[in-house]
This record gives C-alpha cells, sequence and structure tokens, in this order.
C-alpha cells in the first residue's frame, strides 16, 4: 500500500465527525507545528514558564497514556515507566515530576523516541476508539483533545519566546502578517446589564472550571466595538505611560521598575526611533492597525487606566459575547485581558483524582482572559472560555479590549 492509498483509506474511515477521526486531527495538528522546528529547536526552555516543544508533543502524549489508556485498556503497559517523571506537568496525585523550570535539560528522550512514543500511545488509542466507548471515556476524550490544542497554542508561544531570545532572530513561519487597513474609530457599545445568566451550557464540552452556569447581576456597561491597536499603545507610551506611576497598580508600577518594562514584550526600537515586532514570522515593521498583543495584566491596566476606561469584567465580556451586537475581534485576535480575578464559579466542585487538579487548583492570583487569539487552534475557544495567567506573565497573545461603566 503506497502512503496516497493510506490517507485515502484514512479520510475515508475518518472524515466522519468520529471519536477517533477527531482524535487523529488533533493528534496530527500537533505534529505539524512542531515540523518546522529541528531537534536543538525543539529541546530548548527560554525561561522557567516556556517548556520545550519536544516536551509538549510528549505530555500530551502522556496525558492519553495516563488518563485513558492505562485506565480503561486492560493490560496496557506504559510505553517506557520513566516518563511519568519526564512528562508529568503538575499532578501532585501521580508523583514526583522534573522540575518545570528544568525541562530544557531533558536531552532524552530525542525527539526521534518522542515520535516513537507519540505513534505507541496513538496505535493504542486507535484500537481503543474502534470500540465501544463508555460516556466516561468520550468525556476524556474530548478532555485529552482540548489539553492537546491549549499545548498547541502554548507550543507557538514558547517557540516565539525561544527565537526571540536568538541574535539571529529566526522566522517560525515565512509569510508574514499582511498590513491591515486603517483601525476604524474606536466606537463603544452599551449594554443595560441586570440580571445575566454565565457559564457553559451542558450539552458540548467544557473545560470544568466553565461551569456551573449561574446568574449574575450586572450594572449597566459599554465595551469597545474592537480591540485596542498598537497605534493607541504608541500613543501611551509617548504619553508617558510607562514613567507615570500614576496610570499603575501598585504591583504593576513594581513590575514595570524590576522588569525594565518600556514597551509590550517583543517590541524593537531602532536606532532611527522606529519600531517593529518580532513574531512568529521573524522581526517586522509595527502595524499600528493590528491589535496590540504581548501585554501584561498590569500594562493592560494602566492603559485602560491612562485611556479613562476600565477592562471588562469576564460576565461582561461574555454577555457583550453571547450577544451579538456587532463587535469586533471577539476571538480569533488576541486574548483579552479582564478585571475577574480567577475564582471558581458559585457551585464549582473540582473532580476527583488527579484530573481534580487540572483547573481547580490554579483558581488564586491570576486574571481571566476572554476570546481567543490567532495562535488558538480553529474551534478550541467559545463565549464561555476562561484562559488565565498571572498578571506580569506576557508571553502569551494578550491584548486588551476597553470597557466604561454606564450604558
Ligand atoms: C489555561 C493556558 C493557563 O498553560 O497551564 C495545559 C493550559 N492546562 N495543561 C496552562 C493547560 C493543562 C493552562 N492555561
Ligand atoms: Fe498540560
Amino acid at each position: 500500500m503506497s502512503p496516497d492509498d493510506t490517507l485515502v483509506l484514512t479520510s475515508v474511515a475518518e472524515a466522519a465527525d468520529t471519536p477517533l477521526g477527531r482524535y487523529r486531527a488533533v493528534r496530527e495538528r500537533t505534529e505539524a507545528l512542531a515540523a518546522p522546528l529541528s531537534p536543538e529547536d525543539q529541546a530548548a526552555q527560554s525561561m522557567p514558564d516556556a517548556s520545550p516543544t519536544k516536551w509538549h508533543r510528549g505530555h500530551t502524549t502522556w496525558f492519553f497514556e495516563t488518563f485513558l489508556l492505562t485506565p480503561y485498556v486492560s493490560g496496557y503497559k506504559p510505553y517506557d515507566p520513566a516518563f511519568g517523571y519526564v512528562f508529568n506537568s503538575y499532578y501532585e496525585a501521580l508523583g514526583p515530576r522534573q522540575p518545570r523550570p528544568q525541562r530544557g535539560l531533558l536531552t532524552r528522550p530525542s525527539c526521534v523516541e518522542v515520535g516513537a512514543y507519540r505513534r505507541h500511545v496513538d496505535a493504542a488509542m486507535a484500537r481503543l476508539l474502534s470500540g465501544a466507548l463508555s460516556p466516561e471515556i468520550l468525556e476524556r476524550l474530548d478532555l485529552g483533545l482540548a489539553h492537546e490544542e491549549q499545548h498547541q497554542e502554548l507550543l507557538l508561544m514558547d517557540i516565539q519566546h525561544l527565537f526571540a531570545q536568538s541574535p539571529l532572530y529566526p522566522a517560525y513561519r515565512e509569510r508574514p502578517d499582511p498590513p491591515r487597513p486603517p483601525a476604524p474609530a474606536l466606537g463603544f457599545v452599551g449594554f443595560e446589564g441586570g440580571l445575566a445568566t454565565i457559564g457553559a451550557e451542558e450539552r458540548a464540552f467544557a473545560f470544568d472550571n466553565e461551569r456551573p452556569r449561574h446568574r449574575v447581576f450586572l450594572e449597566p456597561f459599554r465595551l469597545a466595538d474592537r480591540l485596542t491597536t498598537n497605534g493607541e499603545w504608541l500613543g501611551f507610551m509617548e504619553d508617558g505611560g510607562y514613567e507615570r506611576p500614576e496610570f499603575w497598580l501598585s504591583d504593576g508600577w513594581a513590575a514595570v521598575q524590576e522588569q525594565g518594562w518600556r514597551a509590550p514584550l517583543y517590541w524593537r526600537q531602532d536606532e532611527d526611533g522606529a519600531w517593529s515586532v518580532f513574531g512568529l514570522a521573524g522581526g517586522r515593521p509595527l502595524d499600528p492597525a493590528a491589535p496590540v498583543t504581548h501585554v501584561s495584566y498590569y500594562e493592560a491596566a494602566a492603559f485602560a487606566t491612562w485611556a479613562g476606561a476600565r477592562l471588562p469584567t469576564e460576565a461582561e465580556w461574555e454577555v457583550a459575547a453571547r450577544s451579538d451586537r456587532g463587535l469586533r475581534q471577539m476571538s480569533g485576535e488576541a486574548w483579552q485581558w479582564t478585571a475577574s480575578a480567577y475564582a471558581a464559579y458559585p457551585g464549582f466542585r473540582p473532580g476527583a483524582g488527579a484530573l481534580g487538579e487540572y483547573n481547580g487548583k490554579f483558581m488564586v492570583n491570576q486574571m481571566v482572559l476572554r476570546g481567543g487569539a490567532a495562535g488558538t487552534p480553529p474551534g478550541h475557544a467559545r463565549a464561555s472560555y476562561r484562559n488565565f495567567f498571572h498578571p506580569a506573565q506576557r508571553w502569551m497573545f494578550s491584548g486588551l479590549r476597553l470597557a466604561r461603566d454606564g450604558a
């Protein structure tokens, strides 16, 4: 059988929205994202928050092995018992693990071996998914696929951060984003507020942190009809945004001092003052019409204060997203910082066992981002989706949308 025959057979058997077809599509997308990267690229770790590409490929595989194959396939033996230590990210219930800041020291397993691990688990998963599937297996499959999609975005964030450290400024992809037409004048869309319901409906997959669906009360508010642009951010900088403590939260001002922030991460100024931005397509002239990205919560909050506005709460954002009121760029461009602390919804209970650690234990000291970015896998996010990061982190594709009080 030639490779072409395999392709045809695969697409006939799996073109439909079958569990195995969905599994294969997500797994192949990860490998496609890693394909342009050499083994050297895939092994390095540029900072404690980031992970090597090779580790993302192994960890997502370990997730299926640990949470589906081991419990549901009788007689399944882990591919390599040592991989539990190597690829466990943060699950205390599953034992000790390679310290996160030292994932870049893992020269073994090699990229080739990680590829073999992926194929081994894929073959076992294909057998599992070809049989009868209980609701519990299907639920864990959905979680494993959404998990791998989260790591696809992390892979891009992390490779951009790694490449930004290189004096060669390598491009991950060749084709740059085309320059945009000037951004339309900023408008605000008014909402009456009152009692609203947010959170994920029960019928489709959602992460546990999107539930329970519950009511919230909102005062009247207005939401910007598009994202804040690079050009607007330049205005903030030119008005002394990074030099004037009156705009900043105390912890944010401390971060400005300690980390020497003068502009968003990846912005660079050449000798004659022109700004360029390092992205996945390498260094490019700053596009003033593009949404600003790679800003921390502290920077987003300072910008909003400077602009005489504020950040929306996550409930305001979700009500607006569900409203169909002509808001542009709600998803697919940049994650949008909200003024909401990442906390449990009323009635939230993390599940039992290791999977209960997935989201719940991180519900302190982080802020919620809503929407979805260009690097977010298509179809991954939704109106109820809650992303979350620490307020000083800025290697994510994070931007902002302004809000104001009163309809
Ligand atoms: C939701 C992006 C903050 O990076 O830890 C990956 C996603 N959860 N594996 C993270 C996640 C488990 C999570 N974020
Ligand atoms: Fe993970």
